[in-house]
């Protein structure tokens, strides 16, 4: 398993490749909602929380948006654009000040989430791969 951090560029946006049909079928629903969860637990707790909502209230809110695409973007249910309409991620985080720094702190704590998932070996890089590279799309802002 390789966790890379791919090196980026502020404005260029790399193709990416939707996770592998794996992920949906080992994790479901339910699992994506539980490592989403866990993920914002740490995000919430990290040296960029000053990004993510404040209250535990908004917190869930935030989680359930978030889960919501990640089972679309695997391959499940269309919640997200049901709920909140077309995905737009780019134009969605341009209110939010995110780094180089900011990513690769992101990314870190995904990995510590990731790396608990009870998947294959090719789910999980497959995962990771969608996230490392997707994750530069949010870029918007220079340290
Ligand atoms: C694979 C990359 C990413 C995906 C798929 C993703 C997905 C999402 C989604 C679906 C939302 C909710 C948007 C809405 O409902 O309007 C969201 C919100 C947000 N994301 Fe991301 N995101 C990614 C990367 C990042 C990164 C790298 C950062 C910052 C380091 C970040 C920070 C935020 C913040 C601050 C919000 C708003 C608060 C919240 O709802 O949590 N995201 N993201």
């Amino acid at each position: 398993m390789q966790y890379n951090i791919t090196q980026a560029q502020l404005g260029v946006r790399p193709n990416v490749l939707i996770p592998s049909s794996k992920v949906y079928e080992e994790l479901r629903e339910t699992g994506i909602r539980k490592m989403v969860s866990d993920h914002y637990d740490l995000l919430v707790q990290s040296e960029i929380k000053n990004l993510f909502p404040p209250t535990p209230e908004l917190v869930e809110i935030a989680k359930k948006n978030a889960a919501d695409f990640f089972v679309q973007i695997c391959g499940g249910e269309p919640h997200f654009s049901k709920n909140r309409g077309a995905p737009k991620m780019g134009m969605r985080h341009a209110p939010f000040k995110i780094t180089q720094n900011a990513r690769k702190i992101w990314l870190q704590t995904y990995k510590e989430v990731l790396r608990k998932q009870d998947i294959s070996e090719e789910a999980k890089q497959s995962f990771w791969n969608y996230l490392d590279i997707f994750s530069i799309w949010m870029m918007n802002s220079a340290e």
